[in-house]
């Protein structure tokens, strides 16, 4: 597969996101385990996940859990596999997303993931989303400390304006490798953060890039041009949709998350589909 960096480390162009095998309407164990598998033996090489993505308030770090399954029963080598997990959001029941960014907090949810993930060391370690109740300085800070303290070997953050990009990056000493935030056809407005990334050579990995969980049959409204293009191709619009993504930068790196085995054989091929400048255009 067509390989893309997060700081020093390469990664497959498409990775997994995790979020539909954990949250509502999540499926069993062993159809996630088996979606897993299908992605690396499709040649992923990057898995975004998050100690939030659970379903029950005593299930915390459910989708870590499965993630570091899936890897130790994988009969194929995962030494090339970068997970990504994240600290920063908590889910107290009820379906309900918060946020918690204090230092102590952090660090303990890092110490928590590590436990789960059954590593010495977090690959990429992300700030999940700014804390209106705490300096974005201190949260930071905090990240800083783990990689300095080698509980992680790389940081990003997710949900970051510009401003917050350039800052986070000051204060980890030019050491941020990664931005994930919300991308789609549906969903433009992070393109100056995209633009960011591309000018610091910054990974920036789109999250819900299919428009999220139950919308990906209608790429936010934009099925239509979507499916012209993909119509021409013999190919879905999903693919269609990442290979326009994948078009914009050598930083993007999409991360359409799956629940079943067929959506992410799928979504890798988007890897081998070249656009004209012209359907690119019209998907614009
Ligand atoms: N940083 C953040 O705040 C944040 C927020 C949200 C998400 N994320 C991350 O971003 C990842 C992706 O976002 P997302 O899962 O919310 O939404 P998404 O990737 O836009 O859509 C996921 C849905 O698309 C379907 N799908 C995937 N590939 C497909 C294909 N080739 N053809 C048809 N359908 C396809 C999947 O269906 P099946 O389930 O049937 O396979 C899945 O339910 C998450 O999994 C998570 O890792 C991060």
């Amino acid at each position: 597969m067509q390989q893309r960096r997060i700081g020093d480390f390469p990664v497959s162009a498409i990775g997994l996101g995790g979020m539909p095998m954990s949250i509502e309407g999540r499926p069993d164990e062993e159809r996630s385990i088996r979606t897993i598998h299908a992605a690396l033996e499709s040649g992923v090489t990057l898995i975004d996940t998050a100690d939030a993505y659970h379903l029950y308030p005593d299930d915390v770090g459910h989708n870590e859990t499965l993630i570091a399954q899936a890897l130790a029963s994988y009969p194929g080598d995962t030494s090339t596999v970068l997970v990504a997990t994240k600290g920063g959001h908590k889910r107290p029941g009820n379906g309900s997303w918060t946020r918690d960014s204090r230092p102590e907090y952090l660090r303990a949810a890092c110490e928590a993931s590590l436990k789960r993930l059954g590593v010495e060391a977090i690959g990429l370690y992300q700030h999940h989303r700014p804390d209106p109740n705490v300096p974005y300085e201190d949260a930071i800070g905090a990240i800083r400390e783990l990689l300095d303290a080698g509980k992680i070997r790389m940081a990003g953050v997710s949900n970051a304006n510009p401003e917050q990009i350039r800052l986070a990056n000051e204060i980890l000493g030019g050491r941020l490798v990664s931005v994930q935030n919300q991308f789609s056809p549906a969903f433009r407005s992070s393109e100056p953060e995209l633009r960011l990334c591309a000018e610091l050579g910054i990974a920036f990995l789109p999250w819900s890039p299919l428009g999220g969980i139950g919308n990906a049959d209608r790429l936010g409204g934009r099925a239509g041009a979507f499916a012209r293009v993909a119509g021409a191709h013999g190919v879905s619009p999903q693919q269609v949709c990442l290979a326009w993504m994948l078009a914009k930068s050598p930083v993007v790196i999409p991360i359409p998350g799956s629940s079943r085995p067929e959506t992410i054989r799928d979504s890798v091929r988007a890897v081998e589909l070249a656009l004209s400048p012209e359907e690119l255009a019209s998907l614009d």
